[in-house]
């Protein structure tokens, strides 16, 4: 199982005995607000990470830990293997907000789908709301494509995406 470093972040597998530290952004309302999952119940966190240590094919979860303590998540999910193409995504606990992390995270997933796992494009969709996201995947070279209409149902609610993606560099 793949584990990579930053400046400051460790991005780890999930083992055993991350639920309640998931669970305390997964059963957080406003960290979920524009996922498309959650707030979780316990159950829902338990199965999550049940899951994420055991990835289907193509699924490369990352737990992220600041200082040894787990903040939040990203995954990257390989969508087509004959077009060399994968999407992720992230969330972080509020406390963990604010600091650069996510951008720090992000751009390191995206460094081992390009250069680990040789992937020609990689994309990632934001709400149009949520300006902090935006932030991060401009701020990581991911180039923006478009407005998806429609995209997701979410509670009960249509809600628009915008595309991002990056591809390898020749
Ligand atoms: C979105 C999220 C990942 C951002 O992570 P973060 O580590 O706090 O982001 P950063 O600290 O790197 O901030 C990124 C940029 O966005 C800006 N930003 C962050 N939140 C913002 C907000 N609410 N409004 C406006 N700008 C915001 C920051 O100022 C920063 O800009 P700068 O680099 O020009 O100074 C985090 O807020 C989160 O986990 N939210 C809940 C889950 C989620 O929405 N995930 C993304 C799904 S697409």
């Amino acid at each position: 199982m793949t584990e990579l470093t930053t400046a400051r972040l460790c991005l780890r597998p999930f083992r055993a005995g991350d639920a309640p530290a998931v669970h305390a952004y997964a059963g957080d309302p406003e960290v979920v607000r524009y996922m498309d999952w959650g707030p979780n119940t316990v159950a829902d966190t338990e199965q999550f990470v049940a899951e994420a240590m055991s990835p289907a094919d193509g699924v490369h979860p990352f737990a992220v830990e600041h200082a040894g303590r787990l903040i939040g998540a990203v995954e990257l999910r390989v969508t087509s293997r004959v077009h060399s193409r994968a999407e992720f995504g992230y969330v972080l606990a509020r406390p963990a907000w604010g600091h650069g992390y996510a951008g720090e995270a992000a751009a390191a997933v995206l460094g081992f789908a390009f250069d680990r796992l040789a992937l020609h494009r990689v994309a990632a969709t934001c709400d149009p709301a949520n300006t902090g996201s935006r932030r991060v995947l401009e701020k990581i070279g991911l180039r923006y494509e478009g407005h998806l209409r429609d995209y997701l149902h979410i509670r009960g609610e249509w809600r628009d995406r915008l595309l991002f993606a990056a591809v390898r560099c020749p």
